[in-house]
């Protein structure tokens, strides 16, 4: 176990500390809640724990499948250490269905399945909302590589194979979801992290929201359906 040291970042729903490995960082999950970049702020009793776990077991799980990520342990409650790597400021996003930003965007209708699944790139930027960019733009302001780009796609749809299978055998769609990257001694890895609050899980059956969509939408039960979600994967939360 490495203690924090310095709070290094605090994200909207996350901080980020220093341990005294240089290569290692503790990453804590709050019980902040944001939507609509950071416009919609609140606490719920439970999120940081519940996220923390989650993230844990799917991070070991992508590891297992051969996908390189931060993730080194659970540390407690709503901590994990974590690899210390170079975050790059793009936003990775797979669909599988078609929901949000896209139906607004395309008007294509909402839960449309998409053959093959769409990958899209977002800036991380809240002042500016995400906006959607392409790789030329990465490369052109230097947000990454397109030797980084192909890494990054390639990992994004890997997970993808992987987290698609294992909802759906826990009878839950995996519509879509956003992953961040970052270097660490040279290599592309998986970051930041994966639960409800970064991708949109439906019931396979009804279509119920399971995601944070509940929180955007004001559908009541979020932890506790995020808490759903996690048990019928097998996550014990006690
Ligand atoms: P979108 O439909 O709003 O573009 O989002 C697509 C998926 O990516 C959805 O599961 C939410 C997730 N996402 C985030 O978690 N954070 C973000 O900043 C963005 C742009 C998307
Ligand atoms: N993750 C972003 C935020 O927290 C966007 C969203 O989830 O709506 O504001």
């Amino acid at each position: 176990m490495l203690e924090k040291v310095k709070e290094l970042y605090a994200g909207k729903a996350k901080s980020i500390f220093t341990t005294s490995d240089p290569t290692k960082m503790v990453m804590v999950f709050r019980d902040d809640t944001s939507a609509f970049d950071g416009e919609k702020m609140e606490q719920l009793a439970r999120k940081g724990m519940v996220n923390n776990k989650f993230n844990a077991f799917v991070m070991e799980k992508l590891e297992q499948a051969g996908v390189p990520t931060h993730f080194v342990s659970l540390q407690g409650e709503c901590e994990s250490l974590v690899k210390n790597l170079q975050m790059l400021p793009v936003e990775c996003v797979v669909r599988n269905h078609a929901a949000g930003s896209l139906v607004k965007r395309l008007g294509i209708e909402e839960g449309k399945e998409l053959s093959p699944p769409t990958f899209e790139l977002f800036l991380k930027n809240d002042a500016l909302h995400d906006p959607m960019i392409n790789r030329s733009h990465c490369v052109s302001f230097g947000w990454a590589t397109l030797e980084q780009l192909d890494e990054m796609e390639r990992l994004t749809y890997q997970v993808n194979d992987v987290l698609s299978e294992l909802f759906s055998n826990a009878g839950m769609l995996l519509v879509d979801y956003k992953l961040e990257f970052g270097v660490f001694q040279g290599s592309i890895i998986l970051g930041d992290e994966f639960s409800p609050d970064g991708c949109r899980i439906w019931d396979k059956e009804t279509r119920n929201k399971m995601d944070k969509d509940r929180f955007r939408q004001g559908l009541g039960s979020v932890i506790e359906t995020y808490e759903e979600v996690g048990r019928r994967l097998g996550i014990s939360f006690d």
